[in-house]
């Protein structure tokens, strides 16, 4: 790994030791009970191993630290000044059709402010990191974001809406205002955290989805700004509140992007 940093070195650990059995459970993708989770949503037995590795490493680094990861929910509630932010699997719906764009994502939080992250796609082997100040990293290579200049030439990523989401409507219309735009056809990929990744790494120019939970986000919101992107958090009246609006791009298209998406009149 290119940067020398406990933190990197537990999650780098941690990750690729739950990618083997991971690995293992997408060739035998057949083989996989699947219990529905909600509309749209499933959670596999493969996200449970997956978690248990990680967060059984994790733990066994620093037995106090908080832990929120999406399937097990809060550990070590008490501490606030540690946390991680685990995503298992980030592309569930891909992993179990047997697409390989899905990845592990494992964020770390000191005094609430994200100081690493960690997202491997296991099938790809492509490993991307980064730490505060020390810029963002994919396998042995520095990455840095796009030098596209106009929204209209460039390559924008989205994701959603949730089957279930009262927003629906709403974000259609706006991947219909965003793709008026555009000249090259919005991609949709299904996993948020290579979402971001490929803008840290300049094969996406932007990114933008309504209604993401905090691990689909968390290791790729500082990947990207170590890759030179700016990430915002937008509040408006499109999405469920509890969750987040995130826009993440280069810094020369930022304004245009985040002038379509925030829009407070799309109704
Ligand atoms: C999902 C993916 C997807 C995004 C969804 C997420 P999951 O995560 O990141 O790209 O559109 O909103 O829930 O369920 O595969 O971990
Ligand atoms: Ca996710
Ligand atoms: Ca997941």
């Amino acid at each position: 790994m290119r940067i020398n940093s406990p933190k990197l070195n537990i999650m780098y650990k941690a990750c690729m030791k739950a990618s083997k059995s991971l690995i293992r459970d997408f060739g035998e993708i057949e083989n996989l009970q699947v219990s529905s989770k909600g509309p749209g949503d499933f959670v596999s037995s493969a996200d449970k191993r997956t978690e248990k590795i990680i967060i059984d490493e994790l733990l066994k680094a620093h037995s106090d630290y908080g832990i929120l990861s999406e399937e097990a929910g809060i550990i070590n509630k008490k501490n606030e000044t540690n946390r991680w932010i685990i995503d298992p699997i980030d592309g569930t719906s891909n992993f179990l059709n047997g697409i390989s764009q899905f990845a592990i994502s494992i964020g770390y939080e000191e005094d609430k402010k994200l100081k690493n992250g960690l997202i491997y796609n296991p099938i790809k082997n492509e490993l991307f990191f980064a730490e505060t100040g020390s810029g963002a990293f994919l396998n042995n290579s520095r990455i840095r974001v796009s030098k596209k200049k106009n929204l209209k030439h460039s390559l924008i990523g989205t994701g959603g809406p949730k089957s279930n989401s009262k927003f629906k409507d709403m974000i259609f219309q706006e991947f219909l205002e965003v793709s008026k735009n555009v000249d090259i056809p919005i991609r949709k990929y299904g996993s948020a955290s290579l979402d971001l990744a490929s803008v840290a790494c300049g094969r996406f120019d932007g990114f933008w989805q309504r209604e993401l939970s905090i691990w689909d986000i968390a290791a790729g919101i500082i990947i990207v700004k170590e890759a030179g992107g700016f990430v915002d958090l937008i509040e408006n009246n499109v999405g469920d509140s509890k969750k987040k609006n995130l826009v993440a791009s280069n810094s020369l298209i930022h304004k245009e992007l985040l002038d379509l998406v925030d829009k407070k009149n799309i109704e």
